[in-house]
């Protein structure tokens, strides 16, 4: 799809009230310098959800929803990217440039997707006429409401009844074969894929026909289901049936249910469970786990309790954890062997399932359940081994409450016998070579073989590290350029801070680099644009605190601390230049470096008047 610009999103959000946007739909109360409300994404009594008109952006305390004008139309009137930008667009009287909209790009796209709706109405009319079809439905107890609702068909048998009715020239016979509906010959003759089959189309967001799958009517005929292959519309590591049918249903969906199979969907839909959706004869993708979370705060994952079923569900933890933001759940259920949700259902109703779904599993616990599996628990070295299994997948998870608390309970779950003689032995004869070290640090001694990590850009060189530097400069100067991002544009590169090693250097030179491209952006936009970054949940903590002071403290801090980051790096840089002329002397290069640090002493940088 082509881009918009980002300078014409900030522009339009930066003419947009995010706070009327919001407020026409959400009542909003003032309190202060924000508005809250209780959340329209999450169930609650006591309003945890904010909307601040300086920073841009909206905030929910408690399910972690948050971002702009453009996104809370996306996921509240459940628009595409592109109609949210339209409809901001429309309201503050501004046109999308025009080759954002990619028309060009889109006819041949529009013209396959007429292709696959005229073969969806095809399978329908034949459906209309086939005893066989209905009489099969019947058989497993589908109802007419739900076969409309869910558009089944049937593909007649015989090799040439769509690409008759519908190939009818050359155009519509490559474009019915670019939508997957034919396949081909050795020969090269071309027939229909999907014969004497009962037809699920698949629907993408918009609820446009882009895929098919295709049930056998007797057992004997073939693969039981055949899918349409990847096709330019449909993906289907992307895709979820029965996503479109679960968002016409409801207006905030409560859950998702993840299961395996179009029939369980439809059936588990008709007993009152209308939250189900199925992967399309895949393992879950980290794209499956993105549109699930856009669309619910609660998914459920739903498995047969076999190995397979063991092994399908670790693939859905690996595609998850990365998505665990806060506020976001995600459980597991495993179901009685032979049993799958279609036939659950049947017997047990909503009620019988809903059950099984309170009791479902904790992400957490699946998880520690799953890796405890193949290591023996009760010994120090299966602690240690599952430790490092856990610690490689905890990694993944975004910073947040989540991700705190499962690393606590691998803590807790890998502690070997609680500070044995031993351990403590050995944290004493640590502490006091580490204090040894130190006195002779604080003599200007360097300690034999006392290793620091070299600097970046300056390897294999052994130097006394100056004190460590204080973290919480990096956090601060981060908190207020997201607060008020455009006194970044006040920087003027090259930023010597960024070749600091602390955590949040880099993360700071990248937002700081995003607003000297961006200078308009707002706090909304910047969190939107960090918004797959691993640290984006503790982005959005520090932007939605509410910092004291007015503008012009703000801009002191932040010069302030930037300036006491830069000294830090300089006199970093000038302990080791020291140390290497001590050593091994300095070329021309260095020397040129050395008097520059020296005078870059004695400036800092300023805020602009
Ligand atoms: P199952 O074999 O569990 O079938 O496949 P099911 O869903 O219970 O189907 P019914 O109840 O017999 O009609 C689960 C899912 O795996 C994919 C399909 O998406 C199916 O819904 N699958 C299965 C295939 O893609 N091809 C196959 O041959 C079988
Ligand atoms: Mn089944």
């Amino acid at each position: 799809m082509a881009r918009i610009p980002d300078g014409f999103i900030d522009d339009l959000l930066a003419r947009t009230d995010i706070v009327e946007v919001v407020g026409a739909r959400v009542p909003l109360k003032r309190k202060g310098k924000e508005y809250s409300a209780r959340c329209p994404f999450h169930d609650e009594r006591s309003p945890s959800f904010w909307v601040s008109p300086t920073k841009q952006f909206y905030h929910c305390f408690g399910c972690g929803a948050h971002g702009t004008a453009i996104s809370f139309l996306m996921n509240y009137d459940r628009l595409e990217f592109l109609d949210a930008v339209e409809e901001l667009a429309k309201r503050v009287g501004v046109e999308v440039p025009r080759d954002a909209r990619g028309r060009d790009e889109n006819s041949d796209t529009q013209d396959l997707f007429n292709a696959l709706e005229a073969a969806q109405r095809f399978f329908l009319k034949q459906y209309a006429s086939s005893g066989k079809a209905q009489g099969y439905l019947d058989s497993r107890g589908v109802s007419i409401d739900i076969r409309d609702r869910f558009g089944i068909g049937y593909a007649p048998d015989g090799f040439n009844a769509l690409r008759d009715a519908l190939g009818t020239d050359e155009r519509r016979m490559k474009l019915l074969e670019r939508g997957g509906m034919l396949s081909k010959n050795d020969s090269g003759r071309v027939y229909d894929k999907f014969r004497d089959r009962v037809m699920f189309p698949i629907h993408d967001r918009r609820g446009r026909v882009i895929a098919f799958g295709g049930r056998v009517l007797d057992k004997e005929d073939g693969p039981k289901y055949l899918n349409s292959p990847e096709t330019p519309l449909f993906h289907k590591g992307r895709e979820l049936y029965g996503l479109w049918q679960v968002r016409q249903t409801h207006n905030k969906i409560p859950r998702l249910i993840v299961v395996e199979g179009y029939m369980d969907v439809i059936a588990l839909f008709q007993h009152g469970v209308d939250t189900a959706v199925a992967t399309l004869g895949t393992a879950t993708t980290p794209d499956h786990a993105e549109l699930l979370f856009r669309n619910t705060a609660d998914v459920y994952f739903c498995f047969d309790g076999d190995r397979a079923g063991r092994s399908a569900a670790w693939k859905a933890v690996e595609s998850v954890l990365p998505r665990m933001k806060d506020g976001r759940q995600a459980y597991f259920l495993f179901l009685p062997d032979g049993e799958d949700p279609d036939s659950l259902v049947r017997t047990e109703g909503s009620e019988g399932f809903n059950r099984r779904l309170r009791e479902a599993m904790p992400l957490s616990e699946f998880f520690f359940q799953q890796i405890g599996h193949e290591v023996d628990v009760t010994t120090p070295d299966g602690k240690s081994r599952l430790a490092e299994k856990a610690k490689h997948l905890l990694k993944t998870i975004p910073d947040g409450e989540f991700r705190d608390q499962m690393e606590q309970l691998s803590l807790r779950k890998t502690a070997t016998v609680s500070v044995s003689e031993t351990a403590s032995a050995r944290v004493k004869e640590y502490a006091q070579q580490l204090g040894e070290d130190l006195r002779a640090i604080a003599k200007g001694e360097i300690p034999k073989g006392y290793a620091i990590p070299p600097l970046r850009g300056v390897s294999n060189r052994y130097v006394a590290a100056p004190p460590a530097p204080k973290r919480s400069l990096v956090r601060s100067a981060i908190a207020i350029v997201l607060q008020k991002p455009s006194l970044a544009a006040g920087l003027t590169p090259p930023y010597r801070f960024s070749a600091l090693r602390q955590p949040g250097i880099d993360l700071l030179t990248e937002i700081v680099e995003v607003v000297q491209q961006r200078p308009e952006i707002s706090t909304g936009a910047l969190l939107e644009h960090f918004a797959e970054h691993p640290q984006s949940g503790a982005l959005q903590k520090l932007a939605s605190q509410s910092l004291p002071g007015n503008d012009d403290t703000l801009q002191r801090e932040f010069f302030d601390a930037v300036g006491q980051l830069e000294k830090q790096m300089v006199e970093q840089r000038l302990a080791e230049l020291q140390m290497q002329q001590g050593e091994t002397g300095l070329g021309d290069e260095e020397k040129r470096e050395l008097l520059a640090l020296l005078q870059a002493r004695l400036s800092r940088p300023r805020a602009p008047d």
